[in-house]
C-alpha cells in the first residue's frame, strides 16, 4: 500500500521523499480529490502549494473527514500565518517551509508512519438509530458479537447511552463500572485502568455498560473522542450504541470508521433516518454513513425502490424481522447471531461487510458451510 502521496511536480521533492525510504506515489489534483470518496487512503499526503500564491488543492476539509488517521503536509516557501491557519483549520497537520532537507521530511513524517506501522489502530463502527425502538442496540451488539466469533480478534462494544442504555443485558452481562467512570476518568485511563472497567462478556466481546447514574457536569465531546481514541488502539473492533438526541456523542464521531443509521420502514423513522445520515455525510463524508433497515417486511407499504429514493442511496442491507428470536436472544443474554436464523446471517453479513472480511466460510451454502459438513459422508 502507498505509504505516502505527493501531490507535486517537482522531481527533486520526489526524489526527497524516496530517499527516506517509504512508498511514494506521485498524485494529482483529481487523484487527491478521489479520496475522500474511497474508504483507503494512505497514511500521509504531501501537498507542494509553493509559490507567490500559497493555496490548498480542493477538497481538504472532506479528505480530513474521510481519513481522520491519515497526515496532512503542506511544503510551503515560507511560513505565512495567514496561509497556516486557514490550512490548520481545513485539517492540515503540518507546514513544512523551505529550504527543504532530508532531516526535515523525515521528522515531519515520522510521527505519521512510524504510528501508522507500530500501532495499526482498529477499526470503530457507531450505529445510530433512526428513533427509538428501531433495533440499533440489537445491530450493534450483534455486530460486536458477529465480528468477535468470526475473527476471534479483540472487540469492544461501548455503550454510549450514559444512562438508561441496556446494551450490556444484551450479552448478560451486569458490569460494575460504566461508560460514565470512563469519561469521567479519561485523562487517567490506560492499558490497566480500562481493563478494570470493561466487562468481559460470556460470548468474549468486552462491555463498557451505559451507568445507572448521571454524569457530573455537561458530556463533552473532547472527552468522548478521547475514549474512542484510546478504544480504537486498543481494541482491534469498538462498536459503539449511540444515543441519537445526544449531540455531544454525534459530534465526537472523528475517529469512527463507518457510522450505521438504522431505520425501520414506518415514515417517521425513515424521514428521521435521512435527515440523520444527512447530517452525518455532511460531518464525517458520505463515505462513513450508510443506512441499515431493521425489521424489512417486502409487504410493507413503503416499498425499498422509495426507500431508497429519498434516502438517495442503494439498501445494501435489509435485516428481516424476527421477533421471536430477538427477544429471546436478549432475555438469555445470547447475542441472536451465535445461533442460525435468518436474522442472525443477515446481521453477520452486515458486519463482515463493515470490516471488509468478505463472505464468512462458515455461513451456510459457502465452501466450510452445510456442504463441507456433509463431503465427509461421500468419502
Ligand atoms: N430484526 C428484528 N426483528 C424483530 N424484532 C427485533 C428486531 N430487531 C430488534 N427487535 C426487537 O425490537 C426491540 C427494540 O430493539 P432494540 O432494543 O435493539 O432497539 P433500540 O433502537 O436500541 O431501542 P432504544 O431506543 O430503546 O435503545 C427489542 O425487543 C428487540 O428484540
Ligand atoms: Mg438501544
Amino acid at each position: 500500500m502507498t505509504q505516502i502521496a505527493a501531490l507535486t511536480t517537482d522531481a527533486e521533492l520526489l526524489e526527497l521523499l524516496r530517499s527516506s525510504g517509504l512508498k511514494i506515489a506521485q498524485i494529482d489534483t483529481v487523484d487527491f480529490a478521489n479520496y475522500s470518496r474511497s474508504a483507503e487512503a494512505p497514511s500521509a499526503v504531501v501537498i507542494d502549494v509553493r509559490g507567490t500564491h500559497p493555496t490548498l488543492p480542493p477538497g481538504v476539509p472532506e479528505f480530513r473527514k474521510a481519513h481522520p488517521q491519515s497526515a496532512l503536509v503542506v511544503i510551503v516557501s515560507k511560513l505565512d500565518p495567514q496561509f497556516m491557519l486557514g490550512a490548520m483549520r481545513a485539517g492540515v497537520n503540518e507546514c513544512l517551509p523551505e529550504p527543504l532537507t532530508q532531516e526535515g521530511i523525515e521528522e515531519a513524517l515520522r510521527g505519521v508512519v512510524v504510528g501508522s506501522q507500530s500501532e495499526p489502530a482498529g477499526q470503530v463502527y457507531a450505529f445510530v438509530g433512526a428513533k427509538g425502538g428501531v433495533g440499533t442496540s440489537t445491530m450493534a451488539v450483534n455486530t460486536a458479537a458477529a465480528l468477535h466469533k468470526r475473527t476471534k480478534a479483540s472487540t469492544l462494544l461501548v455503550d454510549l447511552h450514559v444512562v438508561h442504555g441496556d446494551a450490556a443485558l444484551f450479552f448478560g452481562a451486569d458490569p460494575r463500572f460504566s461508560v460514565v467512570d470512563a469519561i469521567e476518568n479519561v485523562h487517567r485511563v490506560d492499558e490497566s485502568f480500562f481493563s478494570g472497567l470493561v466487562e468481559k462478556s460470556r460470548c468474549g466481546v468486552q462491555v463498557l455498560a451505559s451507568s445507572n447514574r448521571p454524569i457530573h457536569g455537561a458530556m463533552d465531546p473532547q472527552r468522548t473522542r478521547a475514549l474512542l481514541d484510546f478504544a480504537k488502539h486498543k481494541y482491534q473492533y469498538t462498536i459503539l450504541d449511540v444515543p441519537r438526541s445526544d449531540f455531544a456523542m454525534l459530534d465526537a464521531l472523528d475517529p469512527v470508521t463507518s457510522i450505521v443509521v438504522v431505520t425501520s420502514q414506518e415514515v417517521s423513522a425513515l424521514r428521521s433516518a435521512t435527515h440523520a445520515a444527512e447530517t452525518l455525510r455532511q460531518r464525517y463524508g458520505a463515505a462513513r454513513v450508510r443506512v441499515v433497515l431493521n425489521r424489512f417486511d417486502k409487504n410493507a407499504a413503503v416499498a425499498t425502490t422509495d426507500i431508497e429514493r429519498v434516502l438517495g442511496e442503494p439498501l445494501k442491507h435489509l435485516i428481516p424481522s424476527d421477533y421471536r428470536v430477538a427477544v429471546e436472544a436478549v432475555n438469555t443474554g445470547i447475542p441472536l447471531v451465535l445461533a442460525d436464523s435468518k436474522l442472525a446471517r443477515s446481521i453477520k453479513t452486515l458486519a463482515s461487510d463493515l470490516a471488509g472480511l468478505g463472505k464468512d466460510p462458515t455461513q451456510d451454502g459457502a465452501p466450510g458451510g452445510v456442504l463441507s459438513r456433509l463431503a465427509w459422508r461421500r468419502v
